[in-house]
Order: structure tokens, then sequence, then C-alpha cells
């Protein structure tokens, strides 16, 4: 059983193909401006960009759909499908304010640009050293430039975090957090529940890309903020003209106001098309035909997708949807894989201490319910190789110890677990009493002395795969990986 609330298996979870659904746009609907905020931006862009978004069917992947669910896990989204050609109506229904679609479009600009800016800037943190690009980086697929496992902010830039900071890119696809989610009408069948999905950060505890801004802004390890002081910050900005000509020009009397503008304009920023999700990996030009796999990548795509061998598609999707749209390499459920401790973390120092995801403890809501003890929203394994710690404690360091973690951690769970007198202490960082949570379809099904998923030149394989999903794929000449950093800098 996958997760301990719907007995659904990994063959459902395979089929659970997400197109894009309510996620960093979801608040855009409620408010006036925000109408279109991110979601407008990027259709436009997706839909009448002509670079090379146009060939990997980008388009396709603006269609916003979430059969409903949304809807009860973000009060605040109506279900609305958006495709490019629709804005112009959308807008017109959407936009209370009534601004005429060009409107929209420049404040969106102008939302992106100033979101930009403030990404960047360090003066917005209590230290005055900490931009939100410090943890997530450009050059990274905006995840960490480091190998350390978790990041260090606060005033004194010396407090550890909890969690590994994961890539911002492709969030634009994650759904609103659902406890039961069923997959969208137009992917397949809507009776299935597919368990607990979706929502921001590795426990699904926010929706939006302007809620989750708020969390890095105010946490007293992170950026250790305040709304005093980020308006202070802004004020004092070089952008702070043209952060008054978007918001209005007594912004500034307001601290709560510009606090708000300030989450807006990131969580705009963040669906920049070219930036979060361009599709241009050697995969994507794969799929569009204009690249070939070597035959270590192609082996290490058969394996992925092998149920009986890495069966890693069953949570990573690796094929497109059923009307093209690119696949986003998650199926975004949260799931309980039993990584182990890193004791690394001070936080871990404590013994009764346990990072439980979505039941707690930074995530609240779902506290004492304990089938969502253990549980992480699956990631999009997009950019994976640009980063240097991996799972929600970045307690690995290299791709290929993560995926003999996944080949033998019931064959050889010694390799992964403390051993104390002689006893492998399995599941070291779940209490036992959360255990049925515990994912057990393969490559999790079998036990000490059978033959692990994987050997180590078929694990060699799927890391070579797992390379090809970096974006910036130079199809002349050699493979070459490039950051994405282009175009809107
Ligand atoms: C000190 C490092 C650090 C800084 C600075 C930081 N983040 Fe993060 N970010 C993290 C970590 C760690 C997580 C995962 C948090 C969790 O799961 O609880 C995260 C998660 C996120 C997510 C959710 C990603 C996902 O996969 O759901 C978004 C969006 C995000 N950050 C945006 C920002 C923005 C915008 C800023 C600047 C205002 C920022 N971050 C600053 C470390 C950081
Ligand atoms: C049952 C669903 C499931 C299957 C099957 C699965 N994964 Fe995962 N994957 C997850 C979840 C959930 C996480 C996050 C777990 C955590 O941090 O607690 C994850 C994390 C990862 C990460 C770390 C990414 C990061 O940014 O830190 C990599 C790499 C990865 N998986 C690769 C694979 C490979 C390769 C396979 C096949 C051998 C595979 N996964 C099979 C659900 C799955």
């Amino acid at each position: 059983m996958r997760c301990g609330l719907a007995g659904v298996g990994a063959a459902v979870r395979r089929r659970a193909v997400v197109t894009a659904l309510v996620g960093l746009a979801a608040a855009g609907l409620a408010t006036a401006l925000a109408a279109c905020d991110g979601r407008g931006a990027s259709a436009a862009q997706a839909g009448e960009g002509t670079g090379t978004n146009a060939s990997t069917g980008v388009r396709a992947n603006v269609t916003t759909s979430n059969g409903g669910q949304a809807a009860a896990a973000a009060p605040l989204a109506a279900p609305v499908k958006v495709a490019a050609q629709d804005l112009a109506a959308h807008d017109l229904v959407a936009n209370p304010a009534g601004q005429t679609r060009a409107e929209v479009y420049e404040s969106v600009r102008q939302m992106t640009a100033l979101g930009k800016q403030l990404f960047f800037d360090p003066t917005l943190s209590g230290s005055g050293k900490l931009a939100c690009a410090s943890c997530h980086s450009p050059e990274h697929g905006f995840a960490p430039a480091n190998a350390r496992s978790v990041q260090l902010g606060g005033s004194d830039m010396q407090r550890a975090g909890l969690r590994a900071a994961p890539t911002l890119k492709y969030l634009q696809s994650v759904p609103a957090f659902a406890e039961h989610y069923h997959e969208s009408d137009d992917e397949g069948d809507e009776s299935i529940d597919a368990g607990p999905t979706g929502g921001l950060t590795w426990d699904g505890r926010v929706d939006r890309g302007s809620a989750q801004a708020r969390i890095p802004l105010l946490s007293p390890f992170e950026m250790g903020s305040s709304a005093a002081r980020v308006t202070a910050a802004v004020k004092a900005a070089p952008y702070a003209d043209a952060f008054r000509a978007t918001f209005g020009a007594h912004i500034f009397d307001d601290e709560d106001a510009t606090f708000k503008a300030v989450l807006q304009a990131l969580g705009t920023f963040e669906q920049t098309p070219e930036l979060f999700y361009p599709y241009t990996s050697k995969y994507d030009a794969y799929l569009a035909g204009h690249a070939q796999l070597t035959a270590a990548e192609r082996h290490g795509l058969e394996l992925f997708n092998d149920e009986r061998k890495g069966n890693c598609a069953s949570c990573h999707i690796s094929q497109r949807t059923r009307d093209g749209a690119p696949p986003q390499f998650s199926d975004f459920g949260l799931i309980a894989i039993g990584v182990p401790r890193n004791r690394a973390l001070p936080a871990n120092r404590d013994p009764r201490f346990y990072d439980l995801g979505a039941c707690g403890p930074e995530r609240t809501d779902l506290k004492g319910r304990d089938e969502f003890c253990g549980i992480f929203r699956t990631p999009t394994l997009r950019n994976v190789a640009l980063k240097q710690s991996f799972f929600h404690n970045g307690i690995y360091h290299s791709l290929e110890e993560v995926v003999r973690f996944y080949a033998e951690r019931d064959t050889h769970p010694e390799k992964f677990y403390p051993v104390v007198g002689g006893k492998v202490r399995k599941f070291d960082d779940l209490p036992r009493r959360y255990w049925a949570n515990l994912n057990t379809e393969p490559p999790f099904d079998r036990k000490p002395g059978d033959k692990p998923a994987l050997d180590e030149a078929e694990t060699a394989d799927v890391v070579a795969f797992l390379k090809t999903l970096t974006d910036g794929y130079q199809p002349v000449g050699k493979t070459v990986a490039l950051a994405t950093t282009g175009a809107a800098r």
C-alpha cells in the first residue's frame, strides 16, 4: 500500500500524469491584478513564444485544470481552464479592475522585473546577507550552489534549517495540496484516489509561490526578516520608484501592503517560463525527435521506466501527458520512502526530534493524523544533476548514492542505516508506529538476500539518464549541459 490512505499502488501512480494544474498561480484569480498574475504571463509567453518551447509542446502545459480538487484545497482558486488562446476572454471575466489584456500583461511584466530584483536582493533579510538566490541559485537550477545538506541563515548566518533547499523550477504544475487527489478529467480515471498530493515545500504546506515566499522571509533560520524590515529595504532600494509605479505611489505607507506586494512580485517572477520551465533538456530534445540518447542514457531510461527494475517513473513521470505536454518527472504525490536520519543536522541531535513531513512539526494542519507522518512531496527530477544534496534532509550528495538507496534499501539496509549491536536500525528517522505509511512498491518490495533491483552498471546508466534532464542542452556537437540563466536575465 502506497500511502496508508487509499491503498493505491505504484501502478496507479504511474498513470497519474499531471498536466499543468493550479500551482504557483493559484492565488492569481482571486485578486484584481493578480487575475492574470504569472499564469497570464506564462500562457502568453509559452503560447506566443517562437523559441525552444514551441517545439516541446509547452503550450499545452499551460492548460489548467484540477478536477475540482484545487478549489477545495485553495478556496481562492477557481479550477479554471486557461489556454493561451482563451486568455483574452478569461482576463475580462476574472479581472474586475477592468484592465485591458495589454494592461494586465504590462502589470505582469513590471511585477516580474521587480520580483527578479527582489529575488537577488540580500537587503530584505535580517542579516543583510541572504537573498532568495543565496539558496536558490539560478546557475544550479534554482537549487543551492553548495553541497551542504541544509543551508545556513538567520541573523548571524549560522542557523541551520531542517531541510535541503529544493529547485524552484517546474513548480508551475504542482497542484494545490489535496489529501485525496483525483486525476484531472483530461488525464485519467477521476474515481481513483491517488492519496495526498501537491502543495509547495517538501510537506506541501502552502499552495502558492507568493504564500511560500513569506516562509523564508520570516523564518528565523532563513532570512529572519519582518514586514517592517522588508518595507524599509524596498523603500531604500534602487527599484523603489519602479515599485511605487507598479503598486501605487503610497504603497510604502502600509507595511502589510508592501510585504504582500513583495510576495506577489516574487511569486510572479517565479513563473517566468524561460527561467523556471523552459523544457530545454536533452530529454526534451529527444522526445521531440531532435536528439539521440547514448546507449547508457537509453538503457538508463528503460531501467527508470521498467516496473520490475527502477520503477522510478511510477512516481517520477517520464512520459508526455495524453495531450502532449512534456513530463514533469513527478506526480507530486506525498510519499514515505524511509530516507535515513541525517545525523549531521543540528535539529537531529535531539533524539526525540523527528521531521515527519506532512504531519509536522513544520506543517501544523495535519498534526496528529498518523497516516500523514513521514510523507514528503515527490520532487521533480528535472535539473537534479545540478543539485549536490538530495532528499528532504539532504543526506546524500551524489546521484549514485540516491539510486543505490532505491535499489538496495531493503536488500542491504546496513549500507544506509546505523547498525547497533549487530542489528540494523532500519527506517531510523521514522518512529515504528508510522511504518505502515512506508511505500512497498518496487523497488521497495525486497528483503535481505534478494537481488537488488539495479546492479552497479545499471545504477550508472540510470544516473546517465538523470543527467539528460538538465536544461540548456545544446544539440550541436558535443553534449553540453548549461544552466539556464539566459533570456530573461
Ligand atoms: C536559507 C536558505 C533559503 C532561502 C534564503 C530561501 N529559501 Fe526557498 N526554500 C528553502 C528550503 C530549505 C525550502 C524547503 C522548505 C521546506 O520544505 O520546509 C525552500 C522552498 C522554497 C519553495 C518551494 C519549493 C517546492 O519545491 O515546493 C519556494 C517557491 C521557495 N523556497 C522560494 C523562495 C523565495 C522566493 C525566497 C526569497 C524570498 C527563498 N525561497 C529563500 C531554502 C531557502
Ligand atoms: C514511490 C514513489 C517513488 C519512486 C518509485 C521513486 N521515487 Fe524518487 N522520490 C520520491 C520521493 C517521495 C522523494 C523525496 C523523498 C524524501 O526526501 O523524503 C524522491 C526523491 C528522489 C530524488 C532526490 C531529488 C532531490 O531533489 O532531492 C531522486 C534523485 C530520485 N528520487 C530518483 C529516483 C529514482 C532514480 C528512482 C528509481 C530508481 C526513484 N526516484 C523512484 C518518490 C519516488
